[in-house]
């Protein structure tokens, strides 16, 4: 208990500095999807494994076929002890002025108590709180009371598969008795989430191709199929007007919720004019027949997110477009594979496609949905952990973004995984102006000190 005592206080005497130092990650612009920022990822990479050297772990950043990954572990408590794997992403999403930030995104600052940055929630700051508390233990005690993995990606926003690919080879290093994440959203501030479901996702691109070259619109109009046309004809055939995936087969391996799980949604509150506030969108739209919480978690989807073709210029341009594409995702619920999935989106659309066009659905990226088992040790350390650390009980929810990572750890090392989120919603995590509470940074410290410390001793 000594030892506990010591690392809270701690924490409590160093939150500025662990805020200096995470501004200073924040400043980093690593943003994984767009291949001008490679050097930027690379030295987020870098700044993280010089941050977890000088607390003396053992370090390496290791290269892959695409960004770095940061591997680190403190193996002194013994054998006896158990070994908690810590996993956290310092990859961001793409941030710029033009969509909405009131300043730069890289020039992180603090504002009514909030930090704000791209990354500063989703994951570099949730992450932090992680590794404050690991700072905690090994500085204000002798050691730590358990043994210590820690292994961060910069893939995880741009759906990379070097972390899962490092799973299955070097499945040995990465050996523990349950990993622990910061990546997910709280209710509110003093309601505690614990996130048991997470949905999987593919992502696939759609390429319409009509004449080889763009026309003039009036020289051919009428006599050509425009590929815009032809696309929004085949994207507004992919819902029918019940809300559902109209690709046959979707929803084949999708198990239907139980009435108890049913009534554990529902008991968890979301009202409509809750996601009004959060979403600014009218009314909402979905599959008939389920609630907003059970459409989000529980419910697979299918997403246009992008759509491009012609021209959209200032001014005006009389043109027929030789090309036309979208993005589209699929959210896949448990039980759904991501490839199979794919294939059936590829059937509908090959069927959906006119003769007086091509069109080619290319697949992006894919993670599986995965779910954790409530009733692991690990699991009940986590909630008293949030009982002494950020003092409310966890309630536990599905969440509907995805976190590949979980599903790779359970299928290759047969790791019980605890998604410990100290995020808001309303954080704005990949929109503008991203922010993280100070105050929610410091009770996720102090949830994740106590964690080590209940997890280390969970066996009595
Ligand atoms: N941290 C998020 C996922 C998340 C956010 C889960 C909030 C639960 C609550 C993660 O960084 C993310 O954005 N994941 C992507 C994965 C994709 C790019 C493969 C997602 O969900 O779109
Ligand atoms: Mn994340
Ligand atoms: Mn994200």
């Amino acid at each position: 208990m000594m030892m506990l005592h010591n690392a809270l206080e701690y924490a409590k005497n160093n939150y500025d500095q662990a805020i200096s130092r995470l501004i200073e990650w924040l400043a980093i612009p690593s943003v994984s999807t767009d291949p001008a920022y490679k050097a930027d990822v690379q030295r987020a990479a870098e700044w993280a494994a010089n941050y977890l050297r000088s607390l003396e772990l053992h370090t390496e950043t290791i290269a892959t076929t695409g960004h770095p990954l940061v591997y680190a572990e403190w193996l002194q408590a013994g054998p006896d002890r158990p070994t908690l794997l810590i996993y956290g992403h310092y990859d961001v999403q793409p941030a710029a002025i033009a969509d909405g930030w009131t300043s730069d995104p890289f020039t992180p600052f603090v504002r009514d108590g909030l930090v704000y940055a791209r990354g500063a929630t989703d994951d570099k700051g949730q992450a932090f709180a992680q590794l404050t508390a690991v700072e905690a233990w090994l500085r204000g005690t002798k050691g730590l009371p358990l043994n210590l993995k820690v292994i961060l990606e910069g893939e995880e926003e741009s759906g990379g598969r070097s972390l899962a690919q490092f799973v299955q080879e070097q499945s040995k290093r990465l050996r523990a008795d349950a990993c622990v994440l910061s990546d997910t959203s709280m209710a509110h501030i003093d309601q505690p989430v614990i996130t048991f479901g997470v949905r999987g996702i593919v992502a696939m691109e759609l390429t319409i191709q009509g004449p080889s070259n763009d026309l003039h619109s009036g020289m051919y109009g009428g006599s050509v199929l425009n590929p815009i046309k032809a696309l929004v004809d085949i994207l507004s055939q992919l819902h029918d007007h019940e809300g559902r995936v109209a690709v046959p087969h979707f929803y084949d391996e999708v198990r239907p919720l139980s009435s108890a799980e049913r009534a554990a949604m529902a008991a968890v509150a979301y009202s409509e004019a809750q996601w009004q506030q959060e979403t600014g969108a009218p009314i909402p739209w979905g599959e008939n027949g389920y609630s907003l919480s059970e459409r989000i978690g529980a419910r697979p989807t299918l997403e246009i997110n992008g759509i491009s073709g012609g021209y959209a210029g200032v001014g005006f341009k009389a043109v027929i477009p030789a090309q036309a594409s979208a993005k589209i995702s699929c959210r896949l619920v448990a039980d759904q594979d991501p490839l199979v999935i794919y294939e059936r989106v590829k059937d509908t659309v090959e069927r959906l496609t006119p003769p007086q066009v091509k069109s080619e659905l290319r697949y992006l990226s894919s993670g599986w949905p995965a779910s954790v088992d409530l009733e692991s040790p690990a699991m009940r350390a986590a909630v008293r952990a949030y009982e002494q650390g950020w003092g409310a009980s966890p309630i536990f929810k599905r969440e509907g973004g995805s976190l590949p990572i979980v599903a790779d750890l359970q299928k290759h090392l047969g790791m019980p995984v605890i998604m410990m989120g100290f995020g808001l919603n309303s954080d704005g995590l990949h929109g503008p102006n991203e922010h993280f509470s100070l105050e929610m940074f410091r009770r996720g410290v102090q949830t994740a000190i106590h964690f080590i410390h209940e997890f280390a001793h969970m066996n009595g």
